[in-house]
């Protein structure tokens, strides 16, 4: 048995400061090793919970790693590891998922976590052939999304021929996902990107907005996120002084009102049952335009799926306290979580 525990953390570029604040926040969490993207902590107890944070994209149990320029070699030193985990999983891992650090900041020098990268994928297929081979993964493949309760190994490329080895227990979307990171088509023809940051919102919130619903998205151009609600079934209107692409107005569903926010009528807003936020705007103002809508006695929204800008990451201290905020406005279920497709932002989600 371990004498203590060790906790592997993804997280994006640029986050591992506000990661770090939050978890050794937590009683005897401490920091043991960081990269850009990859941070891991220790517990001298074995059995210590693990704390959260927004910024963690994935969490693992951290069981060892490797490093050598030879494929064989790494995968020898990984049969060392799992010798040692044989006692608690005697039958092996139901999943293996492979993933690598992000290589730049999210958006940035054309970097996309959910693209597909033929360079892991050929490792992934390298791996699992290995541990098939020893019976060690069950699935038929390696990085299929997990099912709640299954057990998935996690490799984790932090630098070339640097292999991070961990395990964890799908719990609900994202830790089924390999890497946390929606399995969607990034070659797909979408109207902006918003659309997988609005894919992957509504998916990991769990938000129980049915189709047909009225979805209102202020900051809705170009119409990403609207193309996706649209696909999902719901009435939409899009509140953006700009332009929205043809082929969402096109939609038989999809309503624009050309203006900001601000300057609507709360009676306007008086058929939304959800809304999205995605404004280029400071969070206190985001903050307050909702704050407007919502406390309005014409207006009954269910719940909200919002994109608070961080601008910098020392925002992150006034997480807290933007939370508290929308919770005063009657949301007692809220969730924070930087999605892996948005950037330097957090998305809350808040329901009655
Ligand atoms: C990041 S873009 C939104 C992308 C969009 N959600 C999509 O799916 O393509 C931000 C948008 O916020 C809009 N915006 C900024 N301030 C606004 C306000 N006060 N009211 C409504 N829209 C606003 C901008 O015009 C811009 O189109």
């Amino acid at each position: 048995m371990a004498d203590a525990s060790f906790l592997m953390v993804t997280c994006q570029r640029g986050a591992e400061t506000a990661l770090k604040n939050d978890l050794t926040a937590a009683a005897g969490w401490r920091l043991a090793f960081s990269r850009p993207g990859f941070v891991t902590f220790k517990h001298d107890s074995p059995t210590a919970d693990w704390p959260d944070s927004p910024f963690a994209r994935t969490r693992s149990h951290s069981v060892g790693k490797a490093q050598s320029d030879q494929l064989a070699e790494l995968l020898d030193r990984f049969d060392g590891v799992l010798d040692g985990l044989a006692d608690r999983h005697p039958g092996g891992f139901d999943h293996l998922h492979v993933w690598a650090r992000d290589r730049a900041v999210v958006g940035e020098f054309s970097f996309e976590p959910h693209a597909a990268n033929p360079l892991v994928a050929d490792v992934a297929q390298r791996i699992y052939q290995h541990l098939t081979a020893g019976g060690r993964v069950a699935a038929s493949e390696p990085n299929q999304t997990a099912s709640r309760g299954q057990s998935v190994l996690d490799v984790v490329l932090v630098d070339p021929g640097q292999w991070w080895f961990g395990w964890h227990r799908a719990e609900d979307l994202p830790s089924s996902w390999p890497g946390a990171i929606p399995p969607v088509d990034a070659e797909q023809d979408v109207v902006s990107r918003a659309y997988f940051k609005l894919a992957e919102a509504v998916a990991w919130s769990q938000l129980p907005m049915r189709p047909g619903e009225h979805v209102f998205e202020i900051g809705s151009a170009p119409g990403g996120a609207c193309q996706r609600l649209l696909e999902l079934g719901f009435r939409v209107t899009g509140i953006d002084p700009a332009e929205m692409d043809p082929r969402v107005l096109e939609h038989r569903h999809m309503t624009h009102v050309q203006a900001h926010a601000e300057d609507l009528k709360r009676s306007v807003y008086r058929d939304a049952r959800w809304l999205v936020v995605d404004a280029t705007i400071k969070p206190q103002k985001t903050l307050w335009a909702v704050e407007g809508i919502v406390t309005s006695s014409e207006v009954s929204v269910r719940g909200m799926l919002l994109t608070l800008k961080l601008g910098s990451y020392e925002r992150a201290e006034e997480i807290e306290q933007w939370t508290q905020r929308v919770r005063s406005w009657g949301y007692p279920r809220i969730a924070v979580r930087q999605l892996a497709t948005g950037r330097r932002e957090i998305c809350l989600a808040a329901s009655k």
